[in-house]
């Protein structure tokens, strides 16, 4: 074989790879990829996704809170999502008598369900690309504003696609009154905690239970008692038969943010230089506060959900910044840049494309971490902030210092101060700090007479403060000179590199013409589909796809907090009670508890469903295994895999730890 016929077979072969299960789609232009999830084992039209004429699986979808997904499962309004996305409506309806993070909740009827104030619920109406009809000269203001006079509790917007070669608008119906219904304990729901977070082997229960309500006539309303559920256009119907490897799953959600397409230049700053950065100061962070709450049982509770918070992306960033390495992000990049530059060199609308692209990166990079910097080290203390908070809320600031320890703060104060004076770029730090820490004599010796002199370092004297309040004397220095106009989500999002992208995708559409484009994910509704399947994590090391019971149990260690098993589920284990849900694999009689897919999710992918090619609900998606991390930025079909509780395991712990099987009666089981 010559050497040009190989290269031509490996290129051939990379690329069918990149088709893979690479992409999160558009549903309204789903029919283009419908051919290939057929030939995948999808046995649905692009109709039964998505349609404006007919009741299709969209319907059946939300967008849950402000960053989940969630899916009906009944005809009166019952909805799926993750714990870890009901997470925060169930902590505000917990307290020490009735701790529902702790020992789960079961309504025992509807009447025992719960209104979650503040939680919405929203619905994709439709969504149409309005692209040509700006382009003729169309405000978008106004095609917003008669969009959401269409129906009671309409929203709209529009969304830009491709740095704005396509613009669509989406209209959204919103719901207001949410009820929790049930939800399994924290050592179900949030089994494994962060030690096992992005990681497989996985042995988490990530699911609770919702119910929208709405008025007599189905529409919106805020919470009444007078409501009734919610009956929906569509809904899953549940599978209890299971997958098994090389079944075909879609995932149906709202995937918040990747950078599929930008320039080496780009990765180099996040694995190089932003994620470097935010893993080191939130492992300073993660230290003083793991400190603290291994000293004291009260603080392990009260920064909690802090702590889970700043971990969750901390352990991401450092997968993300193994895998890119691991894959060569930046060299590839380099080289597919190199060959795009050799291409656009004799056609002037591209020829210096990527020089200025290079040189808006080079002009905007060093403001950028400054950016990024205040946000993850002065911004992220209470008591600064808690200024500002108190002028917003008046007096009722109860919810800030409930999980506020100002020991701990000082602590991280004098850390982040630290860190931030360090690692400002030359000239930016502002002179009022230098002049505060000059006056005190160090950055720590400032920060020690602001929490020894501020006000609000008690809930009780914040009365007392005054506008020259050294907390809030700090507050404005910060708010004075943030880089607020550097507020974007990446690097790459701040206009001037933006605008730039636009002509750069509309380039690489005519130089790789091959290449499959899918549009970032932005927090829209999109479709991605795969395969169940395990992977090889390491030379000699396969990762099987599913997790049982046993594994559940085989981790139980009641002296660790995040492997304390639930008496019940120990017991129920050691009698093999497993009903309905019982099953045998490998001559074992156990209970399927997650599974891996092929899926191309991304945060705000949690809480979607995991749909079979029959169309029925075998599982809800909820994380990414540690290889996957970096997909965001490159997806590798080989290791990535999205992380889903098996449906099988909601109705079982429904059932035989939450006694509430009567739920079953409204779902369509199969
Ligand atoms: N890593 C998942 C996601 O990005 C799950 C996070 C919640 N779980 C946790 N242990 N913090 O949201
Ligand atoms: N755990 C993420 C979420 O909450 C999903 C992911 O990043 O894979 O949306």
């Amino acid at each position: 074989m010559t050497k040009r016929l190989l290269l031509l077979l490996t290129a051939a072969i990379l690329s069918m790879q990149a088709f893979a299960d690479e992409g999160m789609w558009l549903p309204s232009l789903v029919s283009s990829r419908i051919k290939d999830m057929r030939s995948k084992g999808f046995r649905l039209s692009a109709d039964d996704i998505y349609s404006i004429n007919k009741a299709s699986m969209k319907d059946a979808v939300v967008l849950f809170g402000r960053g989940c997904t969630g899916e009906l499962v009944s005809g009166e309004g019952l909805l799926l999502t993750n714990h870890h996305c009901g997470y925060g409506s169930i902590q505000k309806l917990s307290s020490i008598d009735h701790d529902y993070l702790t020992y789960g909740f079961w309504a025992k009827s509807r009447g025992e369900e719960l209104p979650c104030e503040g939680l919405t619920v929203d619905f994709l109406v439709r969504m149409e690309d309005i692209t040509d009809r700006l382009a003729d000269g169309e405000d978008a203001a106004a095609i917003i504003g008669v969009a959401e006079k269409e129906g009671k509790g309409y929203r709209a917007s529009t969304e830009s696609m491709y740095y704005g070669n396509q613009i669509f608008l989406f209209v959204w119906q919103r719901f207001e009154d949410i009820r929790l219904v049930g939800t399994p304990p924290s050592a179900i729901g949030k089994f494994g905690g962060d030690t096992d977070n992005w990681i497989w082997p996985r042995h988490t229960g990530d699911f609770s239970i919702f119910r929208i309500y709405a008025d007599k006539d189905n529409a919106p309303a805020a919470y009444s008692a007078e409501n009734v559920p919610y009956k929906p256009k569509r809904h899953f119907t549940v599978s209890t038969k299971g997958v098994a490897e090389g079944d075909f799953t879609m995932i149906y959600g709202f995937p918040g943010n990747t950078q599929e397409y930008v320039i080496s230049d780009a990765v180099d700053y996040i694995a190089n230089v932003s994620d470097p950065m935010k893993i080191a100061l939130r492992t300073r962070r993660l230290d003083i506060i793991s400190a603290a709450q291994a000293s004291d049982p009260h603080i392990r509770i009260q920064y909690a959900a802090k702590h889970a918070a700043i971990a969750n992306a901390w352990k991401k960033w450092q997968g993300e910044v193994l895998g890119l390495k691991r894959l060569g992000t930046v060299e590839k990049k380099r080289e597919y840049e190199r060959r795009f530059a050799a291409w656009a060199a004799d056609k002037p609308q591209y020829a210096h494309l990527l020089d200025s692209m290079r040189a808006a990166y080079g002009r905007n990079r060093e403001a950028y971490y400054t950016y990024e910097l205040y946000n993850e080290t002065l911004l992220t203390l209470d008591l600064p902030l808690m200024a500002r908070r108190a002028a917003a809320n008046g007096n009722d600031m109860s919810k800030y210092y409930r999980d506020f320890n100002p020991d701990i703060d000082r602590a991280l104060a004098k850390a982040m101060l630290a860190e931030f004076a360090a690692r400002i770029p030359e000239g930016r730090m502002p002179q009022a700090l230098t002049d505060k820490v000059a006056r005190y004599g160090s950055t720590d010796a400032y920060i020690d007479y602001v929490y020894d002199n501020s006000k609000y370092v008690d809930p009780r004297t914040v009365g007392e403060a005054s506008a020259d309040d050294p907390a809030a004397e700090l507050y404005d220095i910060v708010m004075k000179n943030y880089p607020r106009g550097y507020r974007a989500r990446n690097l790459s999002d701040l206009k001037e590199i933006r605008s730039r992208y636009g002509t750069y995708l509309r380039a690489l559409r005519e130089f790789d013409p091959e290449r499959a484009f899918f549009p970032d994910a932005n927090l829209t509704l999109r479709v991605a589909y795969g395969k169940v399947a395990g992977y090889e994590y390491a030379d000699g090391e396969y990762h099987r796809h599913f997790t049982t019971l046993d594994g559940v149990i085989a981790k139980d260690n009641p002296d660790i907090y995040d492997y304390n098993v639930p008496q019940v589920l120990r017991d129920i284990h050691r009698k093999g009670d497993y009903g309905r849900s019982g099953v045998t694999i490998d001559g074992r009689h156990t209970v399927p508890v997650c599974f891996l897919a092929t899926n191309h999710t991304t945060g705000g992918n949690s809480g979607s469903p995991v749909i079979n090619g029959r169309g029925e609900l075998v599982g809800i998606n909820f994380d990414r295994t540690w290889r996957s991390t970096m997909s965001d930025i490159e997806f590798d079909p080989s290791v990535c895999r999205n992380i889903s509780v098996d449906i099988r395991y909601v109705l079982f712990i429904t059932d035989k730890v939450g006694g509430a099987s009567y739920l079953f009666d409204e779902m369509t089981l199969k």
